[in-house]
């Protein structure tokens, strides 16, 4: 690329100028042959791909991965092996807003890896929490869409977020970590990241593993207070952006450490919950962090929309010793991503430099739009009998797991502490510490007072009794009292409520 010769039309000719239009005379009309400027114009009204749904506000940096401990007893994927390096890239964003939204509205944070491994890209696509709000992949369009707007107004809402949280009792664990500090990170580079799911590892011998990642800040675990939050919300919206990229620029690699836990194949079948239901996490007592290697990010993107926007997280990128598990969490988000990200960036968005795998590839899907890479003249179809290699592995597969039964629509069996409020429950007890719950407390109470209406109001009340009876308490007290601290980013949309309560009404009597 030359930038001091003048600019060129797309097709490489010089291009005449970029200031001033073909016109006839100097108030005359334009003139449609203006090729430069018919291609300005008609390109500028391409520039955008549709933003992502959901996760739409981030941004990421490019580092390396070093494992520097050995779990090859646990796994053989290569990137695993003591003493790898491997590039990654790395994006972190808010779930509910939109492109130019505040980073410093209240939301869990996005976690996204993206592993460059010598046997194809390994992604993990996680959140700054452990757990989700829900455990069945139907329910997840419409949780994001309780967090987003109205379809009326086009309002963010309260009393929205707040019924469907109470209309799924399994959010509870979730919510307390969101209403809690986690809410509202300091900085990306001052919080943790998890994988969430729980994963399969195979070793060399075919052994298999259940397995969760961690991530763990080594900058330290810091938050903002929500007025903090609020001011900054207002002031620069792109504040987690700027830091992180300001960070790098200066020569200040944030790095985490990752660990994992690892439960043995045949232990999560009796395990006291459910090992695979991500509303859920398990005790560090039972399963201690083993620590695998560090992530250090080192370089930020040189072009925000190629590298980032651009950019594919699915949890379908998988390796070899690497597999998923009966979440069925994670088995709806392996279609999820790629069939979004065919739409959004396009069908060939694994040849963008970006997203392409550092190791060569010899895929059968091919053509369709904007296609790059090419298989020259090769056979296209498989097997075929002029060269061209094919794969043909039968019987059972290495990162599977045996399962039998009739076809039902059902929730997980319930294995024998599985419930929605324990767990939150621990958190709220014995993690958070005084000044932590009462935080907490003014926070919720703060969100309920923005505007959430009965019956919704009662249900949240009794929600947080059932995660705990005092915090509970507190909390229906101090919204009674007034005491509030709203979380930015939220508000409330009573008018167009009643007007589809009204609507709603008049459809059930007909
Ligand atoms: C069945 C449940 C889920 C579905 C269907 C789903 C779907 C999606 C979709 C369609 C995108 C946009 C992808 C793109 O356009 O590139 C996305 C982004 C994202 N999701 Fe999910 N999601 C689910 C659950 C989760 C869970 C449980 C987590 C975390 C543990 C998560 C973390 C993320 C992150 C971090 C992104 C942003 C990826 C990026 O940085 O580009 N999602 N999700």
């Amino acid at each position: 690329m030359t930038y001091d010769t003048g600019s060129t039309t797309g097709a490489g000719a010089p291009a005449v100028s970029d200031r001033s239009s073909l016109s006839v005379g100097s108030n005359g009309p334009l003139l449609l042959h203006d090729v430069q400027l018919v291609e300005t114009l008609a390109h500028f009204n391409r520039e955008r791909v549709p933003e992502r749904n959901p996760h739409a506000k981030g941004a990421g940096a490019f580092g390396v991965f070093e494992t520097t401990e050995d779990v090859s007893r646990y796994t053989k994927a290569a990137l695993f092996q003591p003493g790898v390096r491997t590039e990654m890239l790395a994006r972190f964003s808010t779930v509910a807003g939109e492109q130019g939204s505040p980073d410093t509205w209240r939301d869990v944070r996005g976690f996204s890896l993206k592993f460059y491994t010598a046997e194809g890209n390994l992604d993990l696509v996680g959140n700054n929490t452990p757990v989700f709000f829900v455990r069945d992949p139907m329910k997840f369009p419409h949780f994001i869409r309780s967090q987003k707007r109205m379809p009326g107004s086009g309002l963010r809402d309260n009393t929205m977020q707040w019924d469907f949280w109470t209309n799924n009792p399994e959010s509870a664990h979730q919510v307390t970590y969101l209403m809690g500090d986690r809410g509202l990170p300091k900085t990306w580079r001052h919080m943790n990241g998890y994988g969430s799911h729980t994963y399969m590892w195979v070793n060399a011998a075919g052994e298999r593993f259940w397995v969760k990642y961690h991530f763990h800040s080594q900058q330290g675990l810091e938050n903002l207070p929500n007025d903090e939050a609020e001011r900054l919300a207002g002031a620069d919206a792109d504040f987690h952006r700027r830091d992180l990229h300001a960070a790098i620029e200066g020569g200040d690699h944030p790095s985490w450490v990752m660990s994992v836990q690892v439960m043995p194949y045949e232990a999560a079948k009796t395990y006291r919950v459910n090992p695979f239901d991500l509303t859920k996490t398990w005790s560090h007592a039972d399963f201690p962090l083993i620590k695998v290697g560090t992530m250090t990010l080192n370089r930020n993107p040189e072009n925000f929309f190629a590298e980032v926007e651009q950019a594919a997280f699915a949890p379908s990128n998988t390796v070899p010793g690497i597999g998923f598990s009966p979440d069925k969490m994670l088995l709806g988000r392996v279609f999820a991503y790629a069939d979004a990200q065919r739409a959004r960036i396009g069908t060939n968005f694994l040849q963008l430099p970006v997203n392409k795998p550092k190791v060569a590839t010899n895929s059968y899907t091919f053509d369709g739009n904007m296609t790059y890479e090419h298989t020259g003249t090769a056979p296209v179809y498989a097997p075929n009998s002029f060269g061209r290699s094919w794969s043909d592995e039968t019987g059972p597969v290495v990162e599977g797991w045996e399962s039998d039964g009739e076809m039902v629509r059902s929730a997980y069996s319930l294995h024998p502490e599985d419930d929605d409020f324990t767990q939150p429950g621990i958190l709220v007890r014995e993690v958070y510490d005084d000044a932590q719950r009462e935080r907490l407390v003014q926070t919720v109470a703060g969100h309920l007072a923005g505007g959430v209406v009965e019956p919704v109001l009662s249900r949240a009340f009794a929600y947080w009794k059932a995660v705990d009876a005092e915090i509970g308490e507190r909390i229906e007290a101090a919204y009674r009292a007034g005491r509030t601290d709203d979380s930015p980013g939220a508000g409330s949309d009573e008018p167009e409520r009643a007007e589809a309560a009204v609507a709603d009404a008049v459809t059930h009597a007909g």
